[in-house]
């Protein structure tokens, strides 16, 4: 099957308008010379400035999280279609942040992934193991039971992204070996297909400390397609040699 890499740059809590303006131009300028879909994914309140530069680009934009309510008392909360009307086509779901700071569990990461889907947006589903889980040899069943949790969805619809970030890689500098995340992307695969027949052409993208100098042999691996890219998405020029090393 063949995939088309996706390279999204998930800002965080990070951005300004001159952000905005810099990333944006940067990720224009890579689209133009890459076979890769490139996404942007900033804070929620950039995304109407982020949509607006990208407009004539193949740029996409996203959101970094989601409520799993249509509507009603949430304060706080930003609801898929909000983010699908202010031009967004993709949505990260389960981010470890999510999970570890705001107790997020796999139930609700898949209400959140059911509640994009609803409105027409493609969920990345973030999935990794700890260092401790890693180290105790636990490193497939915690991601196989993260994975469980969006049977249901996997029924109704191959439309997903799969994220794979192994917490120990994320900010830290120490990238998982290409070798270590093929390993895991193609037993991810393995239970994609096993789920969904059609899912052959689902997305398995690699996060964790990705940069434009090991971009290149990540991407390299079979089950790698793409990247989902935190610290080095914002610097332009990185981003940019990211994009060139996969395309
Ligand atoms: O969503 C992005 C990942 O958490 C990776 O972050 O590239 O800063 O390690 P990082």
């Amino acid at each position: 099957t063949k995939r088309t890499a996706l390279i999204a740059g998930n800002w965080k809590l990070h951005g300004s308008t001159d952000l905005v303006q810099a990333l944006t131009r940067a990720a224009k300028q890579a689209a133009s010379s890459v076979n890769a879909e490139i996404l942007l994914c900033p804070p929620a309140i950039w995304i109407p400035a982020v949509a607006s530069a990208l407009q004539g680009s193949s740029v996409k934009v996203g959101g970094q999280d989601v409520s799993a309510h249509e509507q009603g008392a949430y304060t706080g909360e930003i609801s898929a279609a909000m983010l699908k009307a202010c031009g967004s086509q993709y949505v990260i779901v389960g981010h470890s942040e999510r999970r570890r700071h705001h107790g997020e569990s796999s139930e609700l990461v898949a209400r959140k992934a059911e509640a994009a889907f609803a409105a027409g947006l493609t969920p990345i589903v973030c999935v990794g193991e700890t260092l401790t889980e890693r180290e105790a040899g636990q490193n497939w069943l915690v991601v196989e039971s993260q994975l469980n949790a969006i049977r249901g969805l996997l029924n109704k619809t191959t439309e997903i992204v799969i994220g794979y970030e192994p917490v120990w890689a994320i900010g830290t500098g120490k990238t998982a070996t290409p070798e270590q995340a093929q390993e895991m992307h193609a037993l991810i695969r393995q239970w994609l297909v096993q789920q969904n027949a059609q899912a052959g052409h689902i997305r398995i993208i690699y996060g964790g400390s990705v940069k434009a100098d090991n971009a290149a042999a990540l991407m390299a691996q079979p089950d790698v397609d793409g990247g989902l890219v935190g610290g080095a998405s914002l610097d332009a020029e990185e981003f940019i040699g990211i994009c060139r090393n996969v395309g």
